[in-house]
């Protein structure tokens, strides 16, 4: 029987957490990392003979990235057909314009990177080293945003973060060619990061009565819904030839 071995980060809420169930319920292996436990997925997985562990690092502490890393892909079972690595934890990091990112953000600032950014640069190089010898189909979705394509005032961090992100996965593209990698923005989901930002000060975020129309107008994606289409994506035969791609040009 073919084996999938599945990586999620980011399990135990919003996106994440609808990637991770839904998979729970079609992989060998699920391996997830957020700082909280989700106890339905472990429910989930065992009815579905899924085995699953769940890792609670903290992608935000440098030493907890290398634990994670060393961890997870060290002693990665080298006998699956598939192994699929998705980079979804993220955080919005400090908001405010140039006069609010002084000394005092310094740490927020470093904090943010180090999930948005250096934690997907470690586990994924981690993941690719692991999976090289493999012979196995090897697919990375790392969850981009619009936002690090188009500047918005307010999400200097946020941008910038999603920005290096999508430069990453070009050049690791070009570094592997064993695995297929893409950036995917996922559009505008109803999670608790969309809740953060409407409830967000307009003096530091001048774009946040866009997003209270689009919750008015109920035009945010449903993050299960969501998660299937994502799912669907990843499984496409031509997935990998568009390396910085965004899911709502799909229907
Ligand atoms: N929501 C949107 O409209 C939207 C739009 C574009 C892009 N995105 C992107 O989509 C992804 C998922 O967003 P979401 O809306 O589902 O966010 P969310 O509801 O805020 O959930 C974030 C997830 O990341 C995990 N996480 C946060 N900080 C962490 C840390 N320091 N260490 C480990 N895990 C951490 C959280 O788990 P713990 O707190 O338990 O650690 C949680 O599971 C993010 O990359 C986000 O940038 C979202």
């Amino acid at each position: 029987m073919s084996k999938t071995i599945a990586i999620v980060t980011g399990s135990s809420r919003g996106l994440g957490a609808a990637l991770a169930s839904q998979l729970a319920t079609q992989v060998s292996q699920l391996i997830t990392i957020a700082r909280t436990d989700n106890m339905q997925l472990h429910a989930l997985a065992l009815q579905h003979g899924c085995h699953h562990v769940h890792n609670g690092f903290n992608l935000s502490n440098p030493e907890h990235i290398n634990a994670a890393a060393l961890d997870i892909f060290l002693e990665l079972d080298q006998s699956a057909s598939q192994y699929i690595l998705i980079n979804n934890a993220g955080t919005l990091g400090p908001v405010g314009q140039y006069n609010s990112l002084g000394h005092e953000k310094a740490q927020d600032i470093a904090s943010a990177f180090n999930l948005n950014v250096n934690s997907v640069i470690m586990l994924t190089s981690a993941f690719l080293a692991a999976t090289r010898n493999t012979g196995a189909d090897v697919r990375v979705i790392n969850i981009s945003s619009g936002a690090g394509r188009s500047p918005t005032p307010g999400w200097s961090v946020y941008c910038a973060t999603k920005a290096a992100l999508d430069m990453y996965t070009r050049v690791a593209r070009q570094e592997a060619p064993h695995a297929r990698l893409v950036s995917l923005a996922p559009g505008v989901i109803d999670t608790g990061m969309q809740k953060q930002i409407r409830e967000l000060d307009p003096g530091d975020f001048p774009n946040r009565a866009r997003f209270t129309q689009l919750h008015e107008k109920g035009e945010l994606s449903n993050p299960e819904q969501l998660a299937t289409k994502i799912l669907n994506y990843l499984h496409r035969d031509d997935f990998g030839q568009t390396e910085i791609d965004d899911i709502r040009h799909y229907s």
